[in-house]
């Protein structure tokens, strides 16, 4: 991987931190589970993706491929994409180990042309994906390139609005801490401990990108997509802030129900 800023060289190394962390997780990586024969996807993934047998999938900021593998297992053949290289050999054990047939590239997005040329049905995307991206222009246009015309994206995200508060391991109450709009510099969060595991006391520099909802959007029809559907949701996949609570389906809620705010959102949009 050439070329890369010393941002993404920073946060290169917070992820291969975290990937091991990450991997010991039980409670919020299913390896086992996926080795056994579940699913990764979140409810709404798999309400939304229809249609996956024998479709071509490339699949940004993979992380380990439990989601990658999970797409495969529903008969998607795919290919997850990811800047760390530990995420990426656990990535491949898995696919082994599971036999679910899947290719997996080390790669920057960024730098993602110059080293993969087909194209695909379906671009997927989800789960902590945008604030890691210095350029939301940049990463729509790059989609584009890798759709078939009448391939579609299908993204999964925390809501932008929720990058506004504090979600420091102690915080008791909802209050904002930083800016909504994108900033060109990005902010550095400096000492989390990691959301997989808050009692590994590994603390890592991180660098990320606040994007507006307008952002994201305009990034996308701008690069010459449809868009299909938008969704918010009022649950999301991690416990994002201390004052929420777990669901018996898996998902993460507002203790306090007066906190009306959208925690996730999906979209479908296609190239038109
Ligand atoms: C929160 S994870 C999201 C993955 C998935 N939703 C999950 O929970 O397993 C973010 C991923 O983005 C990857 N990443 C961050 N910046 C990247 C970049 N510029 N190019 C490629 N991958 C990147 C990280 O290595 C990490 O695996």
């Amino acid at each position: 991987m050439n070329n890369l800023t010393d941002y993404t060289k920073s946060n290169r190394v917070h992820w291969n931190a975290r990937t091991a962390v990450n991997a010991a997780s039980a409670a919020r990586y299913d390896i086992e589970g996926l080795k056994a024969g579940k699913s990764t996807l979140t409810p709404i993934e798999h309400e939304e993706l229809r249609d996956l047998p024998g479709k071509s999938l490339l699949h940004l900021q993979c992380h380990f491929g439990l989601d990658t593998l999970s797409l495969a297992r529903l008969g998607a053949h795919v290919t997850g994409v990811d800047f760390s290289e530990d995420a990426i050999a656990i990535a491949e054990r898995l696919s082994q180990e599971t036999g679910l047939n899947a290719r997996f590239l080390c790669s920057d997005i960024y730098g993602l042309p110059q080293v993969l040329e087909d194209t695909f049905d379906i671009v997927f995307t989800s789960g902590g994906v945008l604030f890691w991206l210095s350029d939301l222009d940049r990463w729509a246009k790059i989609i584009a390139h890798f759709l078939k015309p009448g391939g579609v994206l299908y993204l999964q995200e925390e809501h932008p609005f929720l990058n506004v508060f504090d979600d420091a391991a102690d915080v008791t109450d909802l209050h904002t801490r930083y800016p909504y709009f994108h900033t060109e510099q990005p902010l550095k969060i400096e000492g989390l401990l990691p959301y997989s595991d808050p009692a590994t006391d590994q603390r890592t520099v991180e660098y990320v990108w606040s994007y507006s909802f307008s952002d994201i959007l305009n990034a996308l029809i701008g690069a010459g997509l449809r868009l299909d559907y938008l969704h918010e949701f009022s649950h999301g996949g991690n416990r994002r802030f201390p004052f929420m609570a777990q669901g018996e389906d898996g998902r993460w809620r507002w203790n306090d129900a007066t906190n009306n705010i959208p925690l996730t959102f999906s979209l479908q949009a296609t190239k038109v």
